[in-house]
C-alpha cells in the first residue's frame, strides 16, 4: 500500500488509511491481522480499550519489525472512564497493554460521562508526551461546540459512522470549518444492506476495474476523510489498502452520494442505549 498522510491541526501527520480491529477478538487472529496489515504497508492501527484487543495489538507492534516511530496507533477512552482521574488511569492501562510509551491519537470514544474533565486530563497527557494528538468519536456539532468552549486544545479528529448509506455532509462541512479531521468508522457499513453488491457501487467498480470495497474507500478519501476498514483476511487487508489507485470522477461521486439514507444503521447511534449510557456515566464519576 502506498502511504498518504493528512496533517492534523497540531501538525502531526496521520495516515489516510489504517486497519480497524473492532470485533477482532481472537488474540492470535488480531495479532496476525495487524502484522499482515503492516507487512502490506499500513502504518495506522485503530483499537480501543473496550475492544479487548489492545494487548494483541501491542504484541503485533512489538513483533512486526517496523520501528515504533513509523507507526500511528490510535486507542480510545471508554465512557465509563470519562473523568479526570479515571482518564489518566485508563490511558496508563492502555499504554501498558499496548507496550507503548505514547499513543499517536487518543479519542474520547463516546460523548457521555465527564467529557470536559477527561479532556483536561488528556490535554495534560499531551503536554507530558504520552499522547501526540487528542480527539473524539461519535460527537455531533453541539457536543463538539460544548467541548471546544474553554478547551486549550481543539480536537484533531472526530471518528464517526460514515459510509455511502450515511454520508453526513453537514457534519463533515462543520468539521472542516473547525479544522477537525473526519475519520470514518464502519466505512463498509459492516457489510449491512448488502453494500458489497450494491448495483451503483459495483457499476462504478466495474468501470474502474477495481472492487466495491475500493470504490467505497476512494469515495471517502475524495472527501478528505480518513478510513480504518476492518478485515481479518489477508487478501482483503491487501485489497482495501490498494484503493488509492482508484480515481473517481465527479459523476461517480454524485452517484454514490445518492445512496445516502440520512440515518445511522447502528442502534446505539439512534439513541436506544443513550439513557443507559448516561446513567452509567454518572455511576463512574471519577472526577
Ligand atoms: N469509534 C467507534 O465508535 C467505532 C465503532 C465501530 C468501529 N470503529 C472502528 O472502525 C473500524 C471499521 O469499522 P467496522 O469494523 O465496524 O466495519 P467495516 O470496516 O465497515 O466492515 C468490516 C466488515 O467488512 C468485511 N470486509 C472487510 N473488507 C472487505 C472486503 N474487501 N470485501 C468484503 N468484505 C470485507 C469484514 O469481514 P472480514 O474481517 O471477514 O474480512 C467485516 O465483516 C473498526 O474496526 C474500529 O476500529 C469505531
Amino acid at each position: 500500500m502506498e502511504n498518504k498522510y493528512f496533517t492534523l491541526n497540531n501538525g502531526v501527520k496521520m495516515p489516510c488509511c489504517g486497519l480497524g480491529v473492532f470485533q477482532n477478538k481472537d488474540p492470535k487472529l488480531c495479532e496476525k491481522s495487524v502484522i499482515c496489515a503492516i507487512e502490506n504497508g499500513y502504518r495506522m492501527i485503530d483499537t480501543a480499550a473496550v475492544y479487548g484487543n489492545e494487548a494483541a495489538v501491542g504484541r503485533a507492534i512489538k513483533n512486526c519489525g517496523v520501528p515504533r516511530e513509523e507507526l500511528f496507533i490510535t486507542t480510545k477512552l471508554w465512557f465509563a472512564d470519562c473523568g479526570y482521574k479515571k482518564a489518566k488511569k485508563a490511558l496508563e492501562r492502555s499504554l501498558k497493554k499496548l507496550r507503548l510509551d505514547y499513543v499517536d491519537l487518543y479519542l474520547i470514544h463516546e460523548p457521555y460521562g465527564w467529557v470536559k474533565n477527561a479532556w483536561r486530563a488528556m490535554q495534560e497527557c499531551v503536554r507530558e508526551g504520552k499522547i501526540r494528538a487528542i480527539g473524539v468519536s461519535n460527537f455531533g456539532i453541539k457536543e463538539l461546540e460544548n467541548l471546544i468552549k474553554g478547551a486549550e486544545i481543539v480536537p484533531a479528529v472526530n471518528q464517526i459512522e460514515l459510509h455511502p448509506f450515511y454520508a453526513r455532509k453537514e457534519l463533515i462541512k462543520y468539521l472542516e470549518s473547525r479544522g477537525i479531521l473526519p475519520e470514518a468508522w464502519a466505512p463498509f457499513a459492516e457489510g449491512k444492506l448488502d453494500i458489497f453488491r450494491n448495483p451503483v457501487i459495483c457499476g462504478i467498480a466495474e468501470k474502474h476495474g477495481c472492487t466495491a470495497a475500493q470504490v467505497i474507500l476512494a469515495w471517502l478519501h475524495a472527501q478528505g476523510v480518513a478510513v480504518i476498514p476492518k478485515s481479518s483476511k489477508p487478501e482483503r487487508i491487501r485489497e482495501n489498502g490498494e484503493f488509492f489507485k482508484v480515481n473517481l470522477s465527479d459523476e461517480d461521486i454524485v452517484a454514490i452520494d445518492s445512496l445516502d439514507r440520512g440515518e445511522s444503521l447502528f442502534p446505539w447511534d439512534k439513541g436506544y442505549k443513550v439513557p443507559l449510557r448516561k446513567t452509567l456515566g454518572f455511576f463512574h464519576l471519577g472526577v
